[in-house]
């Protein structure tokens, strides 16, 4: 060979070298990729996601993992984001989404993969809780895969506080404003709240209704047979207006896990958050907590479950596929859940090692009554659950009772669910 001609083998081989690398065969991804979309960046919350992203890696050691995350709980800003994507034609993998009625809207769009094989190979149809299946079925068609269960009507209280102040965890809305009264008689801040998302106060206020309403008349909000005009709807407004007179001043500047902060460093006595606050305390080696059912609500469990989905038109589909499979695996649920602050969706799961509060919500999620929660997902689809959010962040700096419940009745007829 000449070196005229060795020269134009290797130019000929850098070439076709270079084409490979730049042109993947039909129907491959362009690079070996999973790009997951969620709102997790909280303490507890990270920590659950990046035990997932672990046990993915073990088992498919070549694909790179994009953590997409978009700060904001109860994925206030994440949503706005994630719309522009799918809209876009830009479609991440796999997404959060809560189960139930917040995933029907892409589903309607046409933008969803159903996952209905999936759930028959993995098996999950038969390990997965019927409420929970019931939830998670749009159209008669399955479209993600849960990770969990959370509560959302939880009283978190700093013990030593209470201790220090003879104070017992409060059952009804009498008790918790004679512990409030207390406490602010002591120059402590009663209730910690951080709605610097308004999603924050609307999930206060859905604790507040089903303190108030119960199961049945809670439920009833959703499928038109209690009416928001009910006078028991008027009671949950006035008793939340009077418990704003107990939160903290800097409320709307912070976010929740800056309310669990303040009850971690004693700053407020109390927060009432979704058990994710389990997850935040655990994160910041806080054990010194005690917690209860929020006002109202023994015997009621307000849900939510975390779930993921297959877009259609995910880049790397294989892949996502494969990160669906983690997420409703044994495995991925028992890694994910004692950090997340929740329970497994699994009804085989709950083996590891989990906190006595989880316990105690597995216990719970057994025998109370169920509810759907309305600021995460699982109530009524995202455009009258927005409606819903909206009209609670305006009563909060208004305090308007009347106006605000006539917003609550115009939401649901805008629904199309009351008349
Ligand atoms: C919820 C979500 C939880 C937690 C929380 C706070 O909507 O279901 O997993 O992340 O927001 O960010």
């Amino acid at each position: 060979m000449t070196r005229k001609t060795l020269f134009a083998v290797l130019a000929l081989v850098s070439v076709v070298a270079m084409l490979a690398a730049q042109c993947p065969m039909p129907g491959q991804p362009a690079e070996n990729k999973l790009e997951i979309f969620s709102w997790w960046t909280g303490g507890g919350e990270a920590d659950g996601l990046a035990q997932m992203f672990k046990i993915y890696s073990q088992k498919y050691p070549n694909v790179e993992i994009i953590n997409a995350t978009v700060a904001g709980g109860a994925g206030s800003n994440a949503k706005a984001v994630l719309k522009t994507r799918m809209l876009g034609g830009d479609p991440p993998d796999s997404f959060q989404v809560h189960a139930g009625m917040e995933i029907a809207d892409w589903v309607k769009a046409g933008k969803m993969e159903p996952l209905d094989d999936l759930y028959k190979s993995e098996g999950w149809d038969k390990v997965f809780p019927k409420d929970l299946l019931d939830i998670l079925l749009v159209d008669g068609h399955y479209y993600s895969v849960p990770v969990n269960i959370h509560r959302s009507n939880v009283l978190w209280y700093n013990k030593k506080i209470f201790a220090a102040n003879n104070l017992t965890a409060p059952k009804t809305f009498d008790d918790f404003f004679k512990v409030a009264e207390a406490l602010k008689a002591k120059g402590i801040t009663p209730l910690a709240l951080g709605d610097n998302g308004p999603w924050a106060a609307a999930h206060l206020f859905e604790d507040v209704l089903a303190g108030t309403l119960g199961q049945e008349g809670y439920n009833g909000l959703w499928t038109g047979k209690t009416s928001w005009a009910d006078p028991k709807v008027t009671q949950a407004l006035e008793t939340f207006k009077k418990m704003l007179q107990y939160v903290n001043e800097d409320h709307s500047a912070l976010s929740w896990d800056q309310a669990a902060q303040y009850v971690i460093d004693g700053k407020a006595a109390m927060t009432i958050m979704g058990d994710w606050t389990d997850g935040y305390f655990v994160s910041k080696k806080f054990t010194d907590y005690g917690w209860a059912p929020s006002p109202g609500t023994e015997g009621i469990f307000v849900m939510l479950s975390d779930s993921f989905g297959l877009p259609k038109g995910a880049p790397h589909r294989e892949n996502a596929i494969n990160w669906l499979k983690v997420c409703g695996s044994f495995e991925g649920q028992e890694a994910f859940n004692p950090l997340k602050g929740s329970i497994p969706a699994r009804t085989d799961g709950g083996k590891a090692q989990y906190d006595d509060y989880l316990k105690s919500a597995m216990k719970d999620w057994a025998t109370n009554k169920l509810c759907p929660s309305v600021a995460h997902g699982a109530a009524a689809p995202e455009g009258w659950a927005t409606a819903y959010v909206d009209a609670i962040g305006v009563f909060v700096t208004k305090q308007d009772v009347a106006a605000t419940q006539a917003a609550l009745v115009q939401a649901c007829k805008d629904a199309g669910v009351c008349k």
